[in-house]
This record gives structure tokens, sequence and C-alpha cells, in this order.
């Protein structure tokens, strides 16, 4: 078992490269199974939801040759249709692999998610629509069987901008006969980026990054060529290791534009920041004020950065209200937190984070989601002593190499075997 080894209290200086987004890479490569043939990715980041997604495209008979952060996905005629419960339980996001087969090859088979340490995430809202553009499914022992003879565009609302369930019907729909317009759509810069790729493969799409997608059907789509974009949520995430240290850090090959919520958050706590075109830099400050936070679909501050958020505040002067709007249960790190001695009041989808800064202590915890884990590094970062974070198999899950990029800026954390 792999432990990361943290001794904090030292301010992180120096420039920092950011990889290509886990988000937006995902869905690019379910993408793939839209077209035959071979497919280009660059920036791909090396993740273990990428291992998990390569796995499943190759029980679905592609190919996958990576070299570096390029990976090159060669789609054949797939032979049996299903995406197994093996795969699928270890990745949500396998879930993506249904809008694009079932749109390419009228019949699909995918286990159901199921629940997940963040919430219940059901998949309602990728379902639904898929019925509404003339799917017929059933789900029965643990799995979607999903049959259409020829999906039928539609006009389709959704209840909730949901990310995934976008971007499922959104590549369904290129290959659908007739036009699609989804309404009340994700705006995430991932959401943007698949519907940059699907067009530069020949789809017809417009309106990605507002409200309303339209997409008017094609028969076949072209092999992708396509650079993934970075990882916002890795540069926000580094930005506050930066902020919670005091120090001096900038991330570069990042797009600030897509930073926004959280550079605002940031200098309405009293940091100074500086951007430039791709890169986000945050000045020293010593002492910062708690401010209020509500997670929010984008634009609005991203529920992936909560926890990493909240690591910041128990540092704060002041006390900061932090409340959940996307997941029901994204407040585990709030315990562990409390392990180092953060005084935090956790109701149901609210915490209560009084901030003390000096207050906390090096201690052993626990990751227990992907951004738990990065939540928790930030606390051992800011804190004198040593911390001992166990379960980081949820951290290789979704940063590329984050213990040795924090070294780079001078923080002395190692991973260690046990
Ligand atoms: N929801 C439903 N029904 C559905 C789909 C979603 O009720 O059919 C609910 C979910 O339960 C949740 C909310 O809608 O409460 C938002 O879910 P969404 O579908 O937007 O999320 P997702 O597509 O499952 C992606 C990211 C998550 C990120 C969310 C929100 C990927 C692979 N995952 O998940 O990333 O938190 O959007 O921005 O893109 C992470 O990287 O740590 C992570 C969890």
């Amino acid at each position: 078992m792999d432990v990361i080894v943290i001794n904090g209290g030292k301010a992180l200086s120096g420039s920092v490269t950011t990889s290509g987004s886990k988000n937006a890479a995902l869905p690019l490569l379910f993408a793939a199974l839209l077209a035959k043939g071979e497919h280009s990715f660059e920036n791909v980041p090396q993740l273990k939801d990428i291992d998990s997604t390569e796995l499943l495209l190759n029980h679905l008979n592609c190919e996958t040759y990576r070299t570096g952060n390029q990976l090159k996905v060669t789609v054949n005629e797939p032979g049996e249709l299903v995406a197994p419960y093996d795969i699928v339980r270890k990745m949500r996001a396998s879930i993506l692999c249904l809008g694009p087969l079932l749109a390419r090859h009228g019949r699909v088979k995918v286990s159901l998610p199921g629940g997940c340490a963040i919430g219940s995430r059901p998949i309602n809202l990728h379902i639904e629509p898929l019925q509404q553009l003339g799917a017929h499914i059933e789900i029965e022992n643990g799995y979607v069987f999903a049959t259409a003879k020829k999906l039928v565009g539609d006009r389709i609302v959704f209840d909730f901008a949901t990310v995934g369930g976008t971007e499922n019907i959104m590549m369904a729909a290129t290959l659908c006969r007739g036009t699609t317009v989804l309404e009340n759509v994700a705006r995430e810069p991932e959401v943007v980026d698949l519907a940059r790729c699907l067009r530069s493969m020949g789809a017809k799409i417009e309106g990605e990054g507002t409200s309303t997608i339209t997409i008017e059907g094609v028969d076949e789509l072209e092999p992708a060529a396509y650079s993934v974009i970075p990882d916002r949520i890795e540069a926000g995430t580094l930005l506050l290791a930066g902020a919670i240290t005091g120090g001096d850090v900038k991330v570069v090959k990042c797009v600030p534009g897509d930073l926004y919520a959280l550079i605002n958050k940031l200098a309405d706590c009293g940091f100074e920041i500086e951007t430039g075109e791709d890169w986000v830099r945050v000045k020293p400050c010593k002492q910062w004020r708690a401010v209020d936070l509500d997670t929010a679909p984008h634009p609005g501050f991203p529920t992936d950065l909560q926890a990493q958020f909240m690591a910041l505040m128990t540092q704060a002067n002041g006390t900061s209200v932090i409340t959940e709007r996307i997941f029901e249960n994204r407040f585990m790190h709030v315990q562990e937190l409390a392990r180092m001695g953060a005084n935090i009041t956790p109701e149901t989808q609210v915490a209560v984070v009084h901030g003390n800064k000096g207050g906390l202590s090096g201690a052993p915890v626990m990751a227990t989601d992907l951004r738990a884990s990065a939540c928790l590094i930030l606390a051992g970062l800011a804190t004198e002593g040593e911390t001992v974070v166990s379960r980081i198999y949820h951290l290789d899950r979704g940063y590329e190499n984050l213990e040795a990029k924090l070294a780079g800026l001078g923080a002395r954390i190692e991973r260690r075997s046990l």
C-alpha cells in the first residue's frame, strides 16, 4: 500500500505545469467509439481513470497505444457491445460509452455504475433523454440494455445541467436523424472541449458553452486528431497549495478563464492574483480572510475544488460557511481534517469552518475520494509535523504526479510503499 508523507510548514514557490484534463479526456476517448479508424489524442494525462477507460475500449475491440501523453485509439468493428460490471464499477464515467455505442450500432449493454462515496449519482438524466430520442431501454440484472433502430432528433430539456448527461446525449445526437436541441445543458469547459472535438470529427454542433446546444445529425464521423484542454481542477489545486502555504506559485499552461470562480474567491480572501494568457500566479499572503462558498455548475464554483478550498479556510481569519450543492455526500474530508485539529461543524450539505491559522497538526489521515485526497495533502502542506495520507489510490485516479509537482515547488512530500 502506498502512502503520501508530508512534512509541511514550508511556503511553496516556483512555477508548475498543468497536465491535460481528466474530465475532458474521458469523454473524448469515449467519443472515439463514434467513428471507425485511428484516433489520436494529445495531452492525455497518465491516470488510473484513463487506464480504466483504455481497458473498456480494449474490451470493445479497440486498440490503444500510448506514447508519453499521446494516446492513439484504433476503433475496429466491435465484437460484443458490453461494458461489464468489473470495469464500470471502477469508474463511473464508463457510462459515457452508452450514447456513442447506441447511436452507432443500435444496441449496447452497460453495467449500472451504482452509487459512489460522494453521492448516489443516478443515471436517469442519461437514460430518459435517450428514450426521448427513440431508444428502447430496459434495466435488468444490474445492466442497462439499450436498443434503437435509428435515433431521431428531438428537443430535450434537462432537469439539471448534468455534465455526464449532456456529454452522453450530445455524442448520441451527432449520429441521430434530424436535429436535436438540448436545453439547460452543462456549460463546463469539458463539455465545450467535447463539442469542439466532435466538430473536428465532422459533427454539426452549435451553442456549446451556453445553456442550449443544437446538433444536426450526420451519417458518419471521421476519426479525431485532438489535444485535450488543461485540467482546471488540477490547476486550481496547485494554486490553492501555493495559497495555503503563504507561497508564491505560478501555475502555467492553464486556462485562467476556466478558473475565474476560484480566482475571485481567492481575491475575496485577500490574496493577490496575477494572470497572463495561459498562467495564474498566487502571491504570498500571511493572513487571509474567511469567505463563504456555495458550489454550483459552471461558471459557479466547482464542486471538485470544494474540499481543497475547505483546507484553505481552516487557516483563515474568521468563519466560513461552505455549502455543497452538487453532491449530497461530499464532506467526508471534514472528519479527517478534524483529526488534524480543524474546527468544523458539518451538517448535511453545509460545513461551518472556524478558521485558526496554525491550528492544524500533522496526523495520519485517510483519503476517502479523489478531491478529499488533495484536500488532505494541502492541509498537510500547511502544518508542521508529519502527515501521512493513506488510501491514495483515490489520488492516482485523477492527479498526474501531484507529489512530484509539489516537490518541484519545494514541498517536503514523498510517496512511500508500506
Ligand atoms: N445526476 C442525477 N441524474 C443523472 C446524472 C446526474 O441526478 O442522471 C445528479 C448527480 O447525482 C449529481 C448532479 O446531478 O448530484 C451532478 O452530476 P453530473 O452528472 O453533473 O456529474 P458527473 O457527470 O457524474 C462530472 C465529473 C465530476 C464532477 C461533476 C460535477 C467527470 C468524469 N466527472 O461528473 O468529477 O464533480 O461532473 O462537475 O467528468 C471529480 O473529478 O472528482 C469528479 C467527481
